[in-house]
């Protein structure tokens, strides 16, 4: 049992829970500067694919995996759609605030406030963030493209994650500030921040963002591309 997380940069991870893989916006080579080497959508494999909305930078590798692997899309039922459209077999459509029950445990749609267009330009619906509670108890909240919003004490409301996915990059996404706010509102026991240093107006400093959550009582842990974490 037990929950890993593999980081290849950006906001992509792949995550083994018991054996079932899921990626997380897949984003790898050559489009993703941080991808590891040997990382592409010809490499990877999955169960499951979670996408949290439809900028290029989260679904770039996205059908191509789909098409290879036969996994199932989980999205928002406008990029599902667009996914269905293109090709890919199975797919799981949701929508804000639906939660379902997978094999690999528990995933509700959260708000995350941010934009969503389909890379051709066509609609992605609304972005989301997403908090899994897998089959061995573990929480892991994904907030994929976000503001810091009230929303999220929601989460924390409701008991809380044991790891919490941040974007820290700042100018799409909020930056090291707000996501230790955020990480208070979620009461995450350990952050992994995400969404920095792939695009120059998105650069940030991990090892500031690790001190200043410390002062908070908060985990970090900071990922290189091809880093693991297990849970
Ligand atoms: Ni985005
Ligand atoms: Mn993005």
């Amino acid at each position: 049992m037990g929950v890993k997380l593999t980081y290849y940069g950006h906001s992509t991870f792949v995550i083994d829970a018991d054996g079932t893989t899921i990626v997380v916006d897949p984003f790898f080579a050559p489009n993703n500067p941080l991808s590891p080497a040997g990382a592409t959508a010809e490499t990877i494999d999955a169960d499951f694919m979670l996408l949290t909305h439809g900028h290029g930078d989260h679904v770039a590798d996205a059908l191509a995996i789909a098409k290879r692997t036969g996994c199932l899309v989980i999205s928002n039922f406008e990029v599902v759609t667009w996914m269905a459209a293109q090709g890919a077999a199975n797919v799981h459509g949701m929508n804000t605030g639906g939660a379902y029950n997978f094999p690999f445990g528990r995933l509700k749609s959260v708000v995350a406030l941010h934009s969503s267009t389909m890379p051709d330009g066509s609609s992605g619906g609304h972005p989301n963030g997403a908090v899994i509670n897998f089959n061995d108890g573990t929480d892991v909240y994904f907030a994929g493209d976000t503001a810091l919003t009230y929303d999220m004490r929601l989460i924390g409301e409701a008991g809380g994650v044991d790891v919490a996915v941040l974007p820290i990059g700042d100018n799409f996404t909020m930056g090291p500030d707000d996501a230790v706010i955020a990480a208070g509102f979620v009461k995450a026991k350990r952050v992994i921040p995400c969404h920095f240093d792939t695009f120059p107006p998105i650069r940030q400093n991990p090892d500031d963002f690790t001190r200043k959550l410390a002062e908070e009582g908060i985990e970090c842990t900071v990922l290189r591309p091809g880093e693991e974490f297990e849970i």
